[in-house]
Formats: C-alpha cells, sequence, structure tokens
C-alpha cells in the first residue's frame, strides 16, 4: 500500500512537472514570437474583422491585411475554401505565419439544430449540454469554424428580454453545471484535437439583467447580487477552461462592460486566475461613445485596453489608436504584449498552429443520423408539461386529431432563434411528424393563421371546421423565431396576433384542445387557459420538433422537462423569479386581500396587504422546477446524515423516490437551502443540487444528495465570500414551491 501511494505521488509529480515544463514551453514560444513582433502586428492580433453574415467573397482590403498581419480573427467567413484560402495568406505570406481563428454564432447547433438553449436548460440535464455542443463543434469544425460565440450563460429573470431564449434560465447553480458541460462539448479534453472548437462564454456580465428587458440596456446592480445571482457561470466557466470570453453590451453601475476593469481585471484576471482571452461584442468598444462613457475613439481603446479587453470585435478604435496612445505614452508596450500574449496562448492551446487547415474535417458529417436523433432526444427531454387536465394526454393514435395554429408546419419558425446555418428544409414539422403518426384520414389540418402575429381572421372558419371533424384539436401556437433572441424584446408577452380569440372560438366547438407553444421565452396564458385541456411548452425545438413532439404527445415518450425560469401569471409580475429575498411583509396567502375584496370607500390601511399585486397576487403561473409527466411521484422521509455541520462538512441528505404512476418516467430531484438569518437578507430557496432518476412504475430508489458547506454561502455587499453559522433550513422537492422543510445548522 505505502509503495502504491509512494508511486502515486512520484507518478503526479512527474505529470504535474511535465505540464509545468508544457506550459513553460507554450509561455516562451509566445514570448518569442512577441519578440519578433512590430507594433502593428500585435495590434493586429487584437482586430477581429467582421464579415456580414451573409457575406460570400474576400476582399482585397481584407486579403492584403491578412498579408502584413493586421488580423487576429475573421467571424462570418463561411465558405470553407475562402477559410482555408485566406489561412494561406496568415500562414505563409504574414510576417510570422501567425493562423487566424475564423468565429461563428453556432449557439444551439450548426446544421442541425438542437432546442434554442431555454429550451436545453429544461432539460436539467448537463450530459445533454454536452452531447448537443460536441456536435455543433463537430459540424462546425467541419465547415473550418474553430472558434464558436458560446455558450451564453447570462442568468436572467425577465422573460421580456429577447435573449432569454440564448440563457441558460434563472437559476445560477444549474446555469454553472450547464456552462460547464456546454463548455466540455465544444473543446473536449484537448482542444487541440481536430473536430474541437474555441468556446466563448457570454456576455460578461450581467447582461440578462438589463433594465426592464430592453435589450442592450442599464444595469445598477449590488455587487453582492452581480456576485451571487449573475457571475457564477462565468466562475464556472473558467473554471471549465473556457478558451474565450466575450464583454457585454451594457455598463453595469455606469461603467461598460467593454471597458469595465473591476469586472475583467479585478474579478476575471486576478480573482478568477483567467488566462485566455476577451473579445468585445460587435462595436461594444466603439459603443462607449454612445453610452457617453468616452468622447472620442482614441479614449474608448485607452479605456477599453487598460480595462483589460483583448480583441476587439469589428469596430476599429485599436487598429486605429493604440500605436499613437503608446508612442504617447498612455498604454505601455508591455500592456499591449499582455493582451498578445493572452490571444496567442489560445492559438496554441488550440494548436492553430500545428493545424491551420482544419485537417480531418472531412470526417466530421454534417446532419448525421445520429446527430439527428440527439437533436430529437434533446428536444423530448426539454418539452415540459404543463396542464393535463383529465389525462388527455397521451393521445390515442386512433383519435382524429385536427392540427391547428401558426406553429404546425413552420420550418423555419420551429428552428428559433440564432440559428445562421440552420436550414429550414431540413426541419420536420409537428404536421409531417403528425400525418406520419396518424391515418391521414384522422389527421385535418387548417392554421387559421398564417404566421404568428397574423391578425386575419381569414382561416378560422376553415380551422372551424377542421375542429368540428375531429375528435381533439392540436393547436400549435407560439412566436416566430425572430420574435425573441438579440433585439427582440417584448413588453407584452402573451401568444402575439390574434392567436387567442382563435383558440377561444375554437374552445366553442366543445372539443379539447391541446395547446403546444413554441417560444423563446415564457408566455403569459392566462386568458386562454381556461379553454385548453393541456399546455405543453415546447420552446422552439429545432430541426427535429415534430418527431419528438409527436412521440411526447402520443406516449410514446415520457415528459421530463421542467421549467428553468418562472412563468408569470400577466406581464406586470416581472421581475418574477423563485429564488427572491424576503421582505419584512412577505405575501401570504391568509392575508391576501384582492382587489375585489375591498371596500368601496375603505379606510386608508396597509394591514391585511403585503408585498403583493392586487390583482395579480404573488405567485407566479408556474414556479421555476415544475414540470408534469405521465407518471406521478412521491417522496419519503428527507434524512439528513448530520444535522449540524462544520465548515469543512457536506450536507448529505437521503431520500426515497417513488414512481407511484403506471409508466416509466424520470422525476428530477432538487435540493433547495436558505440561509435563515445572515449578515445580508438571502433569498427564500436557493437551488444547490439535482439529480435525475428514472423509475419503472412502482419502482422506488433511495438517492442522495450532497452539497459541501463551503458552497452555503454568499458574496456580500464588499464581495467577500462567507459561509456564516446559523440555521439553514432545507427542502428536497420537485419544484421550488413544495416540498416539506427540514433544518439544519451550520457550526
Ligand atoms: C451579439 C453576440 C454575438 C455577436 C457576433 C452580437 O450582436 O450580442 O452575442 O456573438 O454579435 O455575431
Amino acid at each position: 500500500m505505502k509503495n502504491r501511494i509512494a508511486f502515486l505521488f512520484i507518478f503526479f509529480q512527474m505529470f504535474t512537472y511535465h505540464a509545468f515544463c508544457q506550459t513553460d514551453a507554450v509561455e516562451n514560444k509566445i514570448n518569442a514570437l512577441i519578440e519578433k513582433m512590430t507594433l502593428e502586428e500585435k495590434i493586429g492580433q487584437a482586430c477581429l474583422k467582421g464579415t456580414s453574415s451573409r457575406s460570400k467573397g474576400l476582399s482585397d482590403e481584407l486579403k492584403e491585411q491578412v498579408r502584413k498581419g493586421l488580423v487576429g480573427a475573421i467571424l462570418n467567413l463561411t465558405d470553407t475554401a475562402l477559410v482555408l484560402q485566406i489561412q494561406k495568406i496568415a500562414v505563409e505570406e504574414s510576417p510570422n505565419h501567425i493562423p487566424l481563428l475564423f468565429g461563428r454564432d453556432v449557439i444551439h447547433g450548426y446544421k442541425t439544430i438542437f432546442p434554442i438553449p431555454l429550451g436545453l436548460s429544461a432539460t436539467w440535464n448537463a450530459a445533454i449540454a454536452e452531447q448537443t455542443s460536441a456536435v455543433a463543434a463537430h459540424e462546425s469544425y467541419a465547415r473550418c469554424i474553430n472558434w464558436t460565440f458560446a455558450p451564453m450563460v447570462d442568468v436572467c429573470r425577465d422573460a421580456r428580454w429577447g435573449r432569454i431564449a440564448e440563457s441558460p434560465g434563472e437559476d445560477p447553480y444549474l446555469a454553472s453545471v450547464l456552462t460547464k458541460a456546454y463548455i466540455k462539448g465544444y473543446q473536449g479534453e484537448d482542444l487541440s484535437a481536430p473536430g474541437n472548437i474555441l468556446a466563448c462564454t457570454k456576455h460578461f456580465a450581467a447582461y440578462g439583467a438589463v433594465e426592464g428587458g430592453r435589450d442592450y440596456n442599464t444595469v445598477n446592480i449590488s455587487e453582492s447580487l452581480l456576485r451571487n445571482v449573475y457571475l457564477p457561470p462565468f466562475k464556472a466557466a473558467v473554471e471549465a477552461g473556457s478558451a474565450t470570453f466575450m464583454t457585454s453590451f451594457n455598463d453595469v453601475n455606469g461603467v461598460p462592460a467593454s471597458g469595465n476593469s473591476f469586472l475583467l481585471k479585478d474579478v476575471l484576471r486576478e480573482e478568477w486566475k483567467y488566462d485566455g482571452f476577451v473579445v468585445s461584442d460587435w462595436n461594444s468598444v466603439t459603443e462607449m461613445i454612445t453610452h457617453g462613457y468616452c468622447a472620442d475613439e482614441k479614449e474608448v481603446a485607452l479605456k477599453a485596453a487598460t480595462a483589460g479587453m483583448d480583441m476587439e470585435m469589428t469596430s476599429q478604435s485599436y487598429a486605429h489608436q493604440l500605436k499613437v496612445l503608446i508612442q504617447e505614452k498612455k498604454i505601455t508596450e508591455e500592456q499591449l504584449n499582455e493582451i498578445v500574449r493572452h490571444i496567442l496562448r489560445i492559438k496554441f492551446r488550440a494548436g492553430v498552429f500545428e493545424n491551420p487547415y482544419f485537417k480531418e474535417k472531412d470526417s466530421f458529417k454534417i446532419l448525421d443520423p445520429a446527430s439527428l436523433e440527439l437533436a430529437k432526444t434533446s428536444a423530448v427531454k426539454s418539452f415540459v408539461l404543463l396542464k393535463n387536465e383529465k389525462q388527455i394526454l397521451p393521445l390515442s393514435t386512433n383519435k382524429t386529431v385536427a392540427v391547428i395554429g401558426p406553429l404546425a408546419h413552420a420550418h423555419k419558425e420551429q428552428l428559433g432563434t440564432w440559428i445562421f446555418d440552420g436550414d429550414k428544409t431540413n426541419s420536420i414539422t409537428p404536421l409531417t411528424a403528425l400525418l406520419q403518426t396518424y391515418a391521414t384520414a384522422n389527421v385535418k389540418y387548417a392554421a387559421g393563421l398564417k404566421y404568428s402575429r397574423d391578425e386575419s381572421e381569414e382561416g378560422f372558419k376553415e380551422a372551424l371546421a377542421a375542429a368540428k371533424k375531429s375528435e381533439v384539436i392540436l393547436f400549435f401556437a407560439g412566436e416566430e423565431a425572430i420574435l425573441s433572441g438579440e433585439a427582440h424584446s417584448r413588453a407584452d408577452i402573451s401568444l402575439p396576433g390574434v392567436q387567442e380569440k382563435l383558440i377561444q372560438a375554437l374552445a366553442k366547438a366543445g372539443k379539447p384542445i391541446i395547446l403546444v407553444i413554441m417560444a423563446g421565452r415564457p408566455i403569459t396564458i392566462d386568458r386562454i387557459l381556461p379553454n385548453v385541456a393541456a399546455v405543453v411548452m415546447a420552446w422552439h425545438p429545432g430541426t427535429m420538433a415534430g418527431p419528438a413532439l409527436a412521440d411526447v404527445l402520443t406516449g410514446k415518450e415520457n415528459f421530463s422537462g421542467r421549467l428553468t425560469v418562472t412563468w408569470p401569471k400577466t406581464v406586470g409580475q416581472i421581475p418574477i423569479y423563485y429564488n427572491h429575498t424576503n421582505t419584512g411583509r412577505p405575501a401570504d396567502s391568509t392575508s391576501f386581500v384582492g382587489i375585489k375584496d375591498i371596500p368601496v370607500e375603505a379606510w386608508q390601511s396597509s394591514l391585511g396587504n403585503n408585498s403583493h399585486y392586487l390583482d395579480a397576487g404573488f405567485t407566479p403561473r408556474y414556479t421555476f422546477g415544475y414540470g408534469m409527466s405521465y407518471t406521478s411521484f412521491s417522496y419519503g422521509d428527507i434524512l439528513l446524515k448530520k444535522n449540524t455541520l462544520d465548515q469543512s462538512d457536506s450536507l448529505k441528505v437521503t431520500v426515497t423516490i417513488t414512481n407511484t404512476g403506471a409508466r416509466t418516467g424520470t422525476e428530477t430531484v432538487q435540493l433547495y437551502i436558505q440561509d435563515v438569518s445572515a449578515s445580508i437578507v438571502r433569498p427564500v430557496r436557493e437551488l444547490k443540487a439535482f439529480t435525475q432518476v428514472e423509475l419503472k412504475a412502482g419502482e422506488s430508489r433511495e438517492i442522495q444528495l450532497s452539497v459541501p458547506v463551503a458552497e452555503l454561502g454568499f458574496y456580500t455587499n464588499e464581495g467577500k465570500y462567507v459561509v456564516e453559522p446559523g440555521t439553514f433550513n432545507l427542502w428536497v422537492a420537485p419544484d421550488a414551491a413544495s416540498g416539506a422543510k427540514q433544518v439544519f445548522t451550520v457550526k
């Protein structure tokens, strides 16, 4: 035994020594290269040249700049021949032969389109996140892309924000788990191996907290909120080795993120020891002038470079101004060297010096059957069953069904936002899949509306006729892809156009309506909820939307998705999220006085009224973590291994989950805690662990969840991480609003 330990120790030492030497060798190479580079070439490495996402050719100007070594990377060049052509110029003709990086927004798939990230988050499944991003990486690499601008890890509590579609939802812990998985999928174990591409974790930081959900907006935020809610996934990204980071468009407490040295230097470099490079967002550097933070391009370059922003996307303040700033001694050449070091380090790590021309790229297949199968599985796992009155679902395949709604056969729309390379001709729609599942004569299709915003009622008659001839109505509602994503925020998040009106008209036919929503955000459905027997949230499911939906609707597959964002009843409740703090007068149902209960000429009094809305109450429509299944689960007693824990302990919880229904299903077991009394108020609940368990009908399994006490802490307003001794509440539950409370103490 002793020998074995000694052997392991020596092996470990050899291993770390080897890794150290390797790192050292790379750093030596970087420094040797920097020695040889002119000022112009160094600045060139910090320039990311944009071509439009639809651009077709290579301009002579771009070729010339690459030839002179004035470009570090290119984005949106998707013609592989052109990529290889310009790379050849960089490698063979530029002064120091430094290869380019080729960036692209591959957000939820390249050609095989997976559910939008908000949908993927609803799987609560890190393996799915990793597998889907690995496929996205392989398909991208096959098309000569070695850098994706993903994952987007902006925690978001505001469904009005269009970019919630790209986000991992409202919870920092779940977002962190998924972030690590995405990065592993894109970058693999070895970043330099063919097929793996660089991840770019974005948008640093707090972009999800934009005021009013309006894109690009202001963020005023306390340090504790920033660190406890918005930064954790970024920290996780550093831990997972994210090669690059992207700054965000918003300002944080008055300082735009692209010139924010608190974020880029103090937090990212000094605290988290990040050694990759930071790219700006598209023109976000020069937008600091419009923000009112810089007077001109020169100040922009000075502030961005001083703050620690390494590579400028599309705007050209570095190209135009850095040399002058160095000559004027406002920036030192060593500062520029440091920027270049960050960029070259990643180029070496990614192996682009050895492999500039995407070797073995043809071995990675686009739209491989296994990838399409994964697209289907991930979609199935992302669907959330929100209502199922009288168990109307699953539907028998012997029924006659009316297929209605603007998203029933909308090849482009089911793909969702950010699918530059996705192709609608590959989409299989719900209608197509249902026609393969049901006898053709049993499917009556009438869209009723041409697109989600359609306000014409012309198609209503035909839709009603289809409904009358059928036993069940499958209504595919939602938002077109373009209604969420960047710059597509909405003030009203109900179904656009006259979809509600059509649903209400159909309800009069007396046939049960199954509402399937495909959208980039939670949708407020209170006005039509009484009219529908079932509600399925399908997000924008991607290429395989149809087969995935047909399988869950007919019960071939079970539902297992759970919400990762709280659904409001009405948009006026936003921001509404499960992990809010308590007021001194928290809302509660026993004292709630609604708008209808207040007597006329009532005496002015706050009594009986707490922190809530008179007209919308205080509960959401659907809480975080919620989702139904075709089976049911029961939770046994929650047993704590120890009720009093030291700081070095782990909280260990055991619970037996039983499938009490009639078919196999997967339960997502969620562990929440509350630090009852602390030096700053803490959320009423915080997710700290979860696991998924698949159980056959009647089967029980004991599951264990464990959380290191070190992870029960929080950041104070001074930015200090503390685990404060005291009483904690604990729930192990199917969602954020249920479960029996337990108590434990941290010493
Ligand atoms: C978006 C980024 C994206 C970049 C490059 C920007 O407008 O905010 O998320 O990566 O464009 O396309």
